[in-house]
């Protein structure tokens, strides 16, 4: 689909995702594939430039992740990052030691802006360092072009043969213009003019649907989040109505959402498609009632759904394509790098429905990062306010009321919960934390509303920041604005008297309650 391609050799470093995204916000497309990836299948992809991750290991380690000296023979620019830079000087004649002091975090670096991978970037720079080892000795053919009070090699380059090496981060937002080296690396070192973009992928994506599925008919199901409403998007303004989404409302959605869905797909909305929604709410109630271990709900919802969508795929009876909603971090995820089809199961569990009758899988969005995904939604027309949806796990409230879920709960978790994210966003800090929600304790406690003794329950109120939702912190809400929503939940929510904040960061906690 794009004629320039840059591809990121993963060794197995952290940052890896990043490094493509960083890439990709030069309008560069790029790709991750494993150090595994044969040579020959590289070459055949004619990229403009490789860049090389960082990774655990220790190059001069027996059995390190390696790549092939040919690598920096193709003629192709390449740039190694922390371990790639190391690997790269060594693979080259270079010599590669632990340091006598390792660096870690924030670091002044002095550069050489007369290279090309330095140009326009201040001399004196700060950038991240995270590294155990060191280039001691250069390749022949090599200068160096940065340096630190601990590192003599920050950065090397060999511009006859465009070989870049940098010993420091420059994709973590903690190197100051990190983006910057890497405009000058993907846009002056490689030459690639930029030609990815989000409006021309919906246009060139709704091209290839329209050619791979013909006449044929597709089903997906539609959860709501994010990467489904954007693939019913695409997949509408492609086949038309030709799709056929089924929206199962499960009953533990946030207030009002299942309508908002319904809106947007359902009749009279911006998107010509056959919308099914399906009122499960008190099936799933009976099926939820009685049962308090977090992982059997978990099942019972996952399960539900697929039994769900199963009968309604047999109402509709054979279709030829199933469209999911994978995108790319799920790709990268699971290892295959682009190598083999990944089947990601809604709600995450469970997996695909056993008896739907389909030839073939379609992932519309399976190259597409998070926030390339909400691009593109905003070019299709979606709404603001569901592009940029906090992530919502898919068995939704259900493992946002510890125990037993009841249909009383689900209400005041739904009230609470509106009247948190009303409040929040009349404090501007909605973009600023990551993840927020309001969740149903299973204490009840006594207090006292006018003169009548209550026993009712109470509520906590989660707030995260975090950039991966592995490791989150407690977000600062200003004392003010929780006072407000406390005093505002107890006042407007029946069967609550109580509100806690939730301080435990993660780990220990996990974001969600169950
Ligand atoms: P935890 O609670 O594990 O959550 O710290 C981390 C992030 O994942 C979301 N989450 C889920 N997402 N299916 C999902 O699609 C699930 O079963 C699920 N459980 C948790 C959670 O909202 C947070 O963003």
């Amino acid at each position: 689909m794009n004629k320039e391609l840059v591809i990121v050799i993963d060794f197995g470093g952290q940052y890896n995702q990043l490094v493509a995204r960083r890439v990709r916000e030069c309008n560069v497309y790029c790709e991750i594939y494993s150090y595994k990836t044969d040579l020959k299948k590289i070459k055949s992809m004619n990229p403009k430039g490789i860049i090389l991750t960082g990774g655990p290991n220790s190059c001069y380690e027996e059995n390190a992740a390696t790549c092939s000296p040919e690598l920096f023979r193709l003629g192709i620019p390449v740039l190694g990052l922390c371990y790639g830079a190391q690997l790269m000087s060594l693979a080259l004649g270079g010599r590669v030691e632990r340091a006598a002091l390792k660096e870690y975090g924030k670091t002044q670096v002095h550069v050489d802006d007369s290279s090309p991978l330095f140009a326009g970037v201040s001399a004196d720079t700060i950038c991240w360092m995270s590294h155990n080892d060191y280039i001691a000795q250069m390749a022949p053919g090599f200068r160096a072009i940065a340096t630190t009070a601990n590192c003599p090699v920050a950065a090397a380059e060999c511009t006859d043969q465009k070989l870049y090496a940098i010993q420091f981060h420059p994709e973590v937002l903690h190197t100051v213009e990190g983006s910057k080296m890497l405009y000058n690396f993907v846009r002056g070192i490689c030459g690639c003019c930029g030609d990815w973009s989000m409006d021309s992928f919906v246009e060139e994506s709704i091209r290839a649907i329209r050619e791979k599925v013909g006449n044929g008919k597709v089903l997906l199901a539609l959860s709501g989040g994010v990467d489904s409403s954007v693939a019913a998007g695409l997949l509408s303004r492609a086949v038309g109505r030709q799709l056929t989404c089924v929206f199962v409302d499960h009953g533990l959605l946030r207030k009002n959402e299942g309508d908002e869905v319904e809106a947007i797909f359902g009749k009279g909305g911006q998107f010509e498609l056959n919308f099914i929604r399906v009122n499960a709410q008190e099936r799933y109630y009976g099926k939820l009632a009685g049962v308090s271990e977090p992982e059997e709900k978990r099942k019972i919802i996952g399960e539900e759904f697929i039994r769900v969508f199963e009968e309604e795929a047999k109402k509709i009876g054979a279709v030829d394509f199933l469209a999911q909603g994978t995108i790319y971090p799920d790709v990268v995820e699971s290892g295959l790098g682009g190598e083999s089809a990944v089947i990601k199961s809604h709600h995450n569990v469970g997996g695909l429905p056993d008896y739907v009758d389909f030839k073939e899988i379609i992932e519309p969005l399976r190259n597409l990062f998070k926030d390339e995904v909400r691009k593109a939604g905003l070019e299709l027309g979606i709404s603001e306010n569901l592009v940029f949806r906090q992530p919502f796990p898919g068995p939704g409230l259900g493992v946002r009321i510890v125990g037993e879920v009841t249909a009383e709960k689900v209400k005041i978790v739904q009230d609470a919960d509106a009247i948190y994210q009303e409040e929040i966003a009349n404090a501007g800090l909605d973009r600023e934390i990551n993840q927020y929600f309001a969740a149903l304790t299973n204490m009840r406690s006594v207090g006292v509303m006018g003169d009548e003794r209550t026993y009712d329950y109470a509520v906590a109120l989660r707030a995260v920041k975090t950039v991966d939702f592995m490791t989150a912190e407690a977000a600062e809400i200003p004392f003010d604005v929780l006072q407000k929503i406390m005093s505002r939940i107890i006042n407007e929510v029946k069967g609550v008297n109580r509100v806690f904040y939730d301080l435990t960061s993660k780990p220990p906690g996990t974001i969600e309650m169950e």
